[in-house]
């Protein structure tokens, strides 16, 4: 069955044009002015609206076991969400425990998300090291299409890799041309924290972000980025909250390093006033980490993101109820960490970003789905709208307005920390693999229709690389 999008203004990260959109057998097959529609068509009329690659969230938690519980939200109602506003893949995260074989753990999640309805991609975390998690990446990235590894600095205790578990996996990564990625937070430091603002009788969720204040989360960013610098390795810092961060991946950028950084529509948006609120289970809903920040971050992040110094937005989407929140009501330090916004990420950041000037059109579309595509190496058949490429797209309407809540919401979970925001500009239709499974408000998702999608190594890129770096100095190069 093929789909023809017609009247709309297409929008990529490197124009915007009059164009139709032909759709047939799941990719696009023609993008030009004055398609006709072949017979049967499906046929969207566009005029007023805009036409851009679906959205990628690079990072997602569906159905992750965390904490002593497990995230409210699994695959097929989290994508089924994504969809209703307009992001049609997500990069999610296996996450082993330490000692578990991460091939088991991968397998495991293959599993869980066969359910999905858009498609999906995983990177791996490294939360241990011996002989067997080496091999395992090796086989993960020749066999399963796994680009990219993950490492929680933080979570003493439990998946928190140590700088000698950076270090192996770094080195591993490069030589299997993949790209590494990081949760940046010092975790013995936060630990530390959290001890001494308990013992001082802190133990509500305002003790949450008193004890991961923006230097733990500086600190770790600028480590990790120092021995990806060492190691000659591309690193990737995931939920960048705070200006010390970012100003660690800005100086690194500046000295031509590979350092990419996500921001949350989260960060950009919510600020740390919400841990004050006198109802505490509102503040505990807004428990993640690291945790929101005071407005100079904000301010701080708008202007990383515009620069280019954040190449991508996500959410981090990671959901639990009310009941689930309540096992740190006496506790901060066991409230499960994690917030959702799969739904909300793009009509967010276009209300805030492109309706206020920040972002451009086509910024836009790099921050919300080209640059992920390109850093996770599957650009251009996805992140682009053009020949050959998979058809998931969206219909933007940017004189379509709503006001987000809890009560209309797709997303599986008690909470929206975007309550109540008004939002003009939102998704209108959305398609999935050339099938239209969202429009005009309604969802029309089949169970499993989403695709696993292998990203393939940089092999070839960091080979040259290394083999440069062989035959330069043998310290570090100079800047
Ligand atoms: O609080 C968060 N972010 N929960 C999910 C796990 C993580 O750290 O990304
Ligand atoms: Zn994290
Ligand atoms: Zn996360």
């Amino acid at each position: 069955m093929s789909v023809l999008i017609k009247g709309g203004t297409v929008v990529t990260a490197g124009k915007t044009r009059r164009a139709d959109v032909l759709c047939d057998n799941g990719k696009i097959v023609e993008v030009g002015p004055g398609i006709d529609a072949p017979a049967g068509a499906d046929v969207i009329d566009a005029g007023g609206q805009y036409v851009m690659p679906g959205g990628i969230d690079p990072h997602t938690h569906m159905q992750l076991p965390f904490m002593g519980t497990v995230a409210s939200e699994d695959f097929y109602t989290g994508t089924a969400a994504g969809l209703a506003g307009g992001t049609t893949m997500i990069i999610d995260f296996v996450i082993p425990n330490p000692q578990q074989r991460l091939m088991e753990a991968y397998e495991q999640w293959r599993e869980w998300a066969e359910k999905a309805v858009a498609d999906y991609s995983f990177h791996v975390a490294v939360t241990w090291w011996d002989d067997t998690v080496s091999d395992d990446m090796e086989t993960l990235v020749r066999d399963h299409g796994v680009n990219s590894f993950k490492h929680f600095m933080a979570y003493k205790g439990a998946i928190m890799a140590t700088d000698e578990i950076l270090v192996n996996s770094f080195m591993k990564a490069v030589e299997l041309g993949a790209i590494t990625t990081v949760h940046a937070e010092n975790g013995d430091l936060v630990y530390r924290l959290q001890q001494k603002i308990y013992d001082m009788g802190i133990t509500g969720p305002e003790g949450h972000p008193l004890s991961r204040p923006p230097e733990v989360e500086g600190e770790a960013a600028n480590r990790a980025i120092r021995i990806a610098e060492v190691l000659n390795c591309p690193l990737y810092v995931v939920h960048v909250s705070c200006r010390q961060a970012l100003e660690a991946i800005t100086r690194a950028r500046n000295e031509g390093q590979r350092v990419f950084g996500e921001v949350l529509a989260g960060h950009l948006l919510v600020d740390d006033s919400v841990y004050r609120d006198p109802d505490l289970e509102r503040a505990a809903a807004h428990v993640m980490s690291p945790p929101f920040r005071s407005p100079e971050h904000q301010v701080a992040l708008w202007r990383g993101l515009k620069a280019g110094n954040l190449q991508t937005t996500a959410t981090d989407h990671c959901c639990f109820c009310a009941d689930q929140k309540a096992a740190g009501k006496d506790d901060f330090r066991l409230t499960p960490n994690g917030t959702a916004g799969i739904e909300n990420r793009m009509e967010v950041l276009w209300h805030h970003g492109v309706s206020t000037g920040k972002l451009t059109l086509n910024e836009f579309v790099k921050v919300t789905s080209t640059n992920a595509a390109q850093i996770f190496n599957i650009y251009p058949r996805k992140g682009s709208v053009s020949v050959g490429a998979d058809a998931d797209l969206v219909v933007w309407d940017p004189a379509a307005s709503k006001t987000i809540s809890v009560k209309t919401h797709k997303q599986n979970v008690d909470f929206n920390i975007f309550e109540g925001m008004t939002v003009q500009g939102c998704a209108s239709h959305t398609l999935s693999a050339g099938k239209v499974v969202f429009a005009d408000g309604d969802l029309r998702v089949e169970r499993g229709a989403g695709k696993y999608v292998n990203r393939p190594p940089f092999a070839p890129y960091y080979d040259a690389l290394n083999r440069q770096a062989e035959l330069a100095t043998p310290t570090k190069v100079d800047r």
